[in-house]
């Protein structure tokens, strides 16, 4: 007798060994950015990017590698809904490069970047993958940055006619609008941190850049509902679990911070609750740049959250016993599993954060818009066996499903990277795809993980 179907406990262990079923409509996609596999930076009236500037600037990139060709997707892209097709992709998450559309980024339109996004939508609906798009993924007409770049409030005000130009012609086919991706990168990466275009190093205009970046996404979600009936539209965040060095009160306060500055800091003016004081006041941070009414635009309700998930952060404060409380961040413990980013590998960190924008943040849908890993794959083995992969993407998936128990309303799931491609300042020497790049022939391969990843979607569960 199957006592199994008498015993709910044992029904549910019997469900937790032996395989982990996804709801039926649960969308599996894969995700690219323009500027990483498009190429073609110079054709058909494209305008420069901050990107295309940044990477012919001499010590820039890694091996002054720059995205011209990258996986010249924008001449190959029916062959990669090929491939995408034979993953078995329910949706493919990519973003469009303003400057092909505004080379200057605003003013006179160019139809023929238009066009190439309107055959790519119409080819992926015959294929029967669902378009997500993304409307920045970082790459800003070089014209706008050359007038101040998003510390400029006017960038905002360029972003919503693109995203307006945009919706207009793509809205009837288009349900999926993500406005911005990951924009404390955008901020901090490049207009702090200086790694990434434009390679600014200045604190204000971080905190400027980070809010005209929400400014533009709360202006532009009435008008794309307007554009795209019956949209969906939300934005794309980074999020980071942020884990206390020890449990003594300065690392659990400098922790505090390190979530309020790194994750808080875009999450919560997205759901009226404005930036955490505790964050202004720690680094005495100037918030002149609001103006009235700002907050209100920048919490306009969204369906939607995308959440990219990559690793964790350990935090220890700086000095614990004169209290400096100022955030650390801490190697990965010896021992523990990293990726070739020198990233570590925390699954569970997947399920915190969306049982969080669940329960603390009620988002009423969530999608993990990227997850994945880089691995120095072997080109010699003709199949390309990313175990490592595998097992990373099979780690995460499983607390997805674990989320799902609890009740988080998940989705889809978008897995970094389609292909490898151009990976910002680390150039072609991160390989995060499902489908190897041969960069010197543009030969395209699928990897073991995309075999692995058709199974999965196809019987819509882990086993
Ligand atoms: C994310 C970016 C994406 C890619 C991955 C590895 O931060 O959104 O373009 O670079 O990291």
């Amino acid at each position: 007798m199957d006592t199994s179907t008498q015993i709910p406990y044992l029904t549910r262990l019997n469900s937790l060994t032996r395989d982990m079923q996804f709801p039926p409509d649960f969308v599996w996609g894969a995700a690219t950015s323009a500027y990483q596999i498009e190429g073609a930076w110079n054709e058909d009236g494209k305008g420069l990017s901050i990107w295309d500037t940044f990477s012919h600037h001499p010590g820039a990139i890694r091996d002054n590698q720059t995205g011209d060709i990258a996986c010249d997707h924008y001449h190959r892209w029916q062959e990669d809904i090929s491939l995408m097709k034979s993953i078995g992709l329910k949706a493919y998450r990519f973003s469009v490069a303003w400057p092909r559309i505004f080379p200057q980024g605003t003013g006179k339109l160019n139809p023929q970047g238009l066009d190439f996004y309107q055959r790519l939508v119409d080819g992926l609906l015959s294929a029967d993958i669902e378009p997500f798009i993304t409307l920045y993924h970082w790459d800003l007409p070089q014209s706008l940055q050359d007038q101040g770049g998003w510390p400029n409030r006017d960038t905002a005000k360029a972003f919503v006619q693109y995203a307006d130009q945009v919706s207009r012609v793509l809205g009837d086919r288009v349900k999926y609008w993500i406005t911005f991706n990951e924009p404390f990168i955008v901020a901090w990466l490049g207009y702090l941190i200086g790694e990434h275009a434009p390679g600014h190093k200045d604190r204000d205009e971080m905190l400027r850049a980070a809010h005209h970046l929400l400014l533009a996404h709360g202006w532009s979600v009435p008008i794309l509902r307007q554009n795209a009936p019956h949209a969906q539209v939300g934005i794309t965040l980074d999020f980071y679990p942020v884990t206390p060095a020890s449990s003594h009160f300065a690392d659990r306060y400098a922790a505090w911070l390190q979530d309020g500055y790194r994750n808080r800091w875009l999450l919560d003016p997205l759901v009226a609750r404005g930036y955490p004081p505790e964050v202004i006041q720690f680094f005495n941070y100037p918030m002149d740049f609001i103006q009235p009414g700002d907050l209100e635009v920048i919490a306009t309700p969204i369906d939607f959250m995308g959440m990219n998930y990559y690793s964790r952060q350990i935090i220890r404060a700086r000095d614990r016993e004169n209290e400096d409380f100022t955030p650390i961040p801490l190697p990965p413990p010896s021992g523990s599993e990293i990726t070739e980013m020198g990233w570590e590998v925390y699954p569970q960190g997947l399920f915190e954060w969306l049982t969080r924008l669940t329960y603390e943040y009620r988002f009423p849908a969530i999608y993990v818009t990227e997850n994945g890993a880089a691995y120095p794959d072997n080109p010699d083995d003709c199949r390309i066996e990313d175990t490592q992969r595998i097992h990373y993407l099979r780690e995460h998936f499983a607390q997805a499903w674990r989320a799902l128990q609890v009740g988080v309303p998940l989705k889809g799931y978008f897995v970094w990277s389609l292909m490898d491609n151009f990976e910002w300042s680390h150039g072609y020497t991160k390989r995060f795809g499902l489908i190897y790049v041969d960069f010197k022939t543009q030969e395209r391969r699928m990897k073991r993980s995309a075999h692995w990843y058709r199974q999965v979607i196809a019987s819509g569960k882990l086993d």
